[in-house]
Order: structure tokens, then sequence, then C-alpha cells
């Protein structure tokens, strides 16, 4: 009798997350005859113990799809929403997991599912996760499925914008998802000829923004395109960010630590808003007409690209392989182009930021993009 395995889906939902599920479950169910177990909505199916058994049948004609048949959620399995009280379900989640005889679970999801399936891990069950996320931001994998379309759909739209940016001599300013990394924004911009891109990893002065969009004037270009990632930030802001979160580190009191956390909240909800202040600011500075166009979960909807798919599938593939061997704790990952098994201790807890010596950056250096520093 074969393994029986559990998947969920978990975090924001990814294009080629059907993809992986469809080759984890192919490959498990012909190669390894297992049986498999979908469980719905992220860690609440696990906890409601509501699940799908996937067959052959369910895993048909799924390659294309976009989101995640099994649905997703961000909810924790150690700080369930319960009737709007946080409640910890670790423990429902092990006794599920148990009644359904699982001999392993794999999660796929992004910064905040490692971290979720780590837990489970450090609990004793058998985990196995992979990384999935348009973000790319996930540590010790050089990619995450995901990526690729939702870069192809921003570069699509800068692309588009060019056009009436260019009619209309106006400054546009795209925004990109990407809150504590920008590989989305600087991969996007770079191949849709943004003339600025602006990443949470280098802050920015508007001036030298305004600057360089002056100067394009000079030289007869009278229309710029700005891309800019959800979390990039001044270098004002920034500072004042920077120091909100090492006090938060480091103080000891409780209620004091609540009211900074409440303040940090309160700086992401102005932050939100920082494309279009910055914007209004460009219109003021350099005399042209501004205009903000914001692509949102328009980059995580729809059909996966070819590079999406074929990474989803060798993960998932190489995952069906890893529990087979029993090789649990790990995430599957790319290595220079090779699929690895990394331990989740050396997961969890990271951001992949975009180095600030990437080649990305220092090629578009090199033809003038202004990155605002
Ligand atoms: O984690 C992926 C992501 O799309 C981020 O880029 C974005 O900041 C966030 O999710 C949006 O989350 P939600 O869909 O929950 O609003």
């Amino acid at each position: 009798m074969g393994k029986t395995i559990g998947i969920l889906t978990s975090g924001g939902d990814t294009p080629g997350s059907n993809a992986a599920i469809r080759a984890l479950g192919k490959a498990a169910l012909s190669k390894y005859s297992m049986q498999i177990i979908g469980f719905r909505d992220g860690f609440r199916g696990l906890v409601d113990n509501r699940y799908v058994a996937l067959d052959n049948k369910m895993l048909s004609g799924i390659l294309t799809l976009g989101g995640t048949i099994l649905g997703t959620s961000r909810e924790k399995p150690f700080r369930m929403n319960n009737n709007g009280h946080e409640t910890d379900m670790t423990d429902t989640i092990i006794k599920n997991y148990n009644n359904h005889k699982l001999d392993a679970l794999v999660c796929i999801g992004g910064n905040g599912t490692q971290k979720n399936a780590y837990h489970l891990a450090q609990r004793g069950l058998n985990i196995i996760t992979l990384p999935k996320t348009i973000d790319n931001d996930v540590a010790k994998t050089d990619i995450t499925f995901g990526f690729d379309t939702a870069m192809g759909i921003a570069t699509e739209a800068i692309d588009r914008l060019h056009s009436t940016a260019s009619s209309h001599h106006r400054i546009i300013v795209v925004e990109i998802m990407g809150h504590k990394a920008g590989w989305l924004a600087l991969g996007a911009g770079i191949a849709g000829g943004a003339d600025v891109i602006l990443i949470p990893e280098i802050p920015y002065h508007i001036e030298k923004i305004a600057e360089s969009i002056l100067e394009r004037k000079k030289a007869g270009k009278s229309f710029s395109i700005i891309a800019i990632a959800e979390g990039a930030m001044s270098v004002d802001f920034n500072k004042t960010y920077a120091a909100l979160k090492q006090q938060i580190n480091t103080t000891e009191d409780e209620d004091k630590r609540n009211k900074l956390k409440q303040e940090r909240a309160e700086l992401d909800v102005l932050n939100a808003s920082n494309t279009i202040r910055l914007a209004n600011r460009l219109q003021e500075l350099t005399n042209l007409e501004a205009r903000v166009t914001i692509l949102g979960h328009l980059q995580r909807g729809g059909t996966p690209s070819s590079a999406d798919r074929l990474l989803a599938t060798r993960m998932g593939t190489a995952c069906a392989r890893f529990i087979d061997k029993e090789k649990y704790g790990i995430m599957v990952a790319i290595q220079k182009n090779q699929i690895v098994a990394v331990p989740l201790e050396k997961v969890v807890g990271k951001t992949r930021k975009v180095p600030g010596r990437h080649q990305w950056i220092k090629s578009a250096r090199r033809f003038g993009t202004c990155f605002g520093d």
C-alpha cells in the first residue's frame, strides 16, 4: 500500500499553483502509487477537515488554469480566526493529519506559508513545501513560480502605458506588487523600459526623480514611465520606518511594543497611498501632468506562463520523489537551475531581497535608468 499525502495551497494565489498540484499529484498517483487528499483554503481547510480526494480526473485539465483549484487563505495554524478571536489550532491540525493517516503534508506557498509549515514540522508532522509567490522573495531558491507570469503581465502593462504617456506628454507612475522585495518592479521595469524604477531596497529622493524627468524633457522626451514597487519608500519615510522597527525589536515592555506596532500599522496605511502622493509631488516639481496606474491583483490572475508551468512541474514531480524517499522538513528549491532540498529552518524568517549590486540593477544603471538614489 502506497503512502497517503495531503496538499494545500496557502497565502496569495499564484499562477502555476495548479501546474504544481497536477505534477505532484500525477507523479504521486502513477509513479509512486500514493493516495492524495487536497485540503481546501489553506490551513483553514485542514482545521475544518474540508478536503477532496485528488484523483486523475480532478488533476486533468488544470495545467493552464490560474489561481488554485484547492482555494487558499492567509490563515495561520497557531493564530487562526475563530469568530473574531485568534486561536492556536495546531492540535486540531495534528489530529486531522493523524485521522487521515497522512504520511506527509505538502504546503505550497510564499514566506508566510514556509513559516507556518515549519511550525507544523517542529510539532512532528512530515512536511515538504514548494515556494510559490509572484514576489520571488523566498530565501534559498533562485526563483519561485508565479513570478514569471506576473512579470509578463506587468511588462505588458508598461508597454501599453508608453503610447498613452507619450501621446499626452505625461508622467505615468505604475504601481507593481511587492511589499518587501522589488524583484517584480525591477524585472518588469527593465523589460518594459521604464525610465525610473523604485524598489523597497533602494530608498529614493523625490527631487532626484524629478531631476531625471526634467533631463529627459530637455533631451526631447516629454513623457516618463515610473515603475514603483508597493513597498518602495522615500529616504525620509524609510528612516522613520526603520527606526520604529528597531524600537519594536528592542522594546521588552508588552504594552509599549503593542503601541509601537500600532504606529507601524499607521505608517503602513500611509505608505499604501505613497504612489499617488509621489505622482502629485512630481507633477508640482516638473510641471508635467502625472497619472497613476495601480496594477494590483491583475498581476496574479489568469493563465500561467510557460516558464511557470515548467518550473512548477519540475518542483511538483521532485516533491513526489522526495516524499517517496521520506525526505521531510524541507523546501523544494531551484539553485543554479538544479532542484535541491533545503531544510526549512534555513528558509523561514528571511526575505530574499534584491541585492544592491545585483546584475539587473547594474545593467539598468548602465543605460541611465533612475533609481531615485
Ligand atoms: O504575496 C503576494 C502578494 O501579491 C504581494 O505582492 C502583495 O503585496 C500581497 O500579496 C497582496 O495580498 P492580498 O492578496 O492578501 O491583498
